[in-house]
Parts: C-alpha cells; structure tokens; sequence
C-alpha cells in the first residue's frame, strides 16, 4: 500500500470513529469500537487492540478490547514493545519484531508493529494501542502519526 492509500484510509477511519464515538464515554466501548473499526480497515492489521494500564498493579498492562488471535494476558511495564511504549509514554514503530530486545511473541507469526500510548483527558497514560502485521516493515511514521491522532481524538476529549 502506497503512502497515499494509506493516508487516505486513515482520514477515512478518523472521520467514521470521530461520528460513531461521539457523546460516548465509556471507555471499554470506545475501545471496542475503535479496536473494530480499523481491524476491518487495513488488510495488513493481523492484531489490532488495546493493554490498559492495570489499576490495581500500576506498573502492569493487562489486555483490553481487541480483535485478532489470542493475546497475552498481562504485559509489565519495560517488556516488550508495549511495556517499553507504557514506561517511556512515547510511540515505537518496529520494523522487525524478532530483532527488537525483550519482545513477547503472543503469536508467532506477528513480524512487524506499531504501539502507541493512550492518555486521558487530564494527560494520565491509560493504556497502549497495538497494531502486529504478519509482514515485515508494515508500519512507518504515517501510522504512527495516524493513531496517535486517533488516540487523542477518541480518549483525550
Ligand atoms: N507484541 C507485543 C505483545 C502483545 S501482542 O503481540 C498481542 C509486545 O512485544 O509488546
């Protein structure tokens, strides 16, 4: 997919969740809902979900809404790439999974994601949003960029 389809899928999943989304407040809803959305929008999304900041042990992620094959349960802050995105709070766009230290296979057959933090309106981080390709290399700065967007849009307002 050319930079341009992409951009052009991602201003299309803006404008769907900004309409669907809109007067909702419940959390696991929204995530749900956007969990969907672009699952069912971009071909190269083999695992499209969210780990929420758990809120009795605050130093780990426990899964979320998600589509896709079986997660694993719990992540803790600075494993992997999602634990790295929650201790730093800044997204991490990873090219091959298998060279990146301390990633946690859930699936084999991911190569390839893009994590981005989830804050609240009052700026607290309340989860991570993971998106794994089967392929190598299916994420860049579009997509990253994109999702932090969307991520704002849906949970910071
Ligand atoms: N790839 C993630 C783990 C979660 S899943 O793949 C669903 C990571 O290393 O953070």
């Amino acid at each position: 997919m050319n930079a341009d389809q992409k951009n052009a899928l991602y201003a299309d999943a803006t404008k769907e969740l900004a309409s669907i989304t809109e007067g909702e407040t419940n959390v696991t809803a929204l995530m749900a809902t956007v969990s969907c959305v672009l699952a069912e929008k971009f071909d190269y999304y083999f695992w499209t979900g969210f780990y929420i900041v758990d809120p009795i042990k605050q130093n780990e992620l426990v899964v979320g809404p998600y589509q896709g094959t079986l997660g694993c349960l719990r992540i803790p802050f600075g494993r992997g790439v999602c634990g790295t995105v929650a201790a730093t709070q800044k997204s991490c766009v990873v090219d091959d999974v298998h060279a990146f230290p301390g990633h946690i296979a859930c699936d084999s057959r991911s190569n390839s994601e893009v994590v981005v933090p989830v804050f609240d309106r009052t700026g607290a981080l309340i989860a991570v949003f993971d998106v794994d390709s089967v392929e190598t290399g299916s994420f860049d700065d579009i997509d990253k960029t994109a999702l932090e967007a969307i991520m704002a849009q849906v949970f910071a307002r």
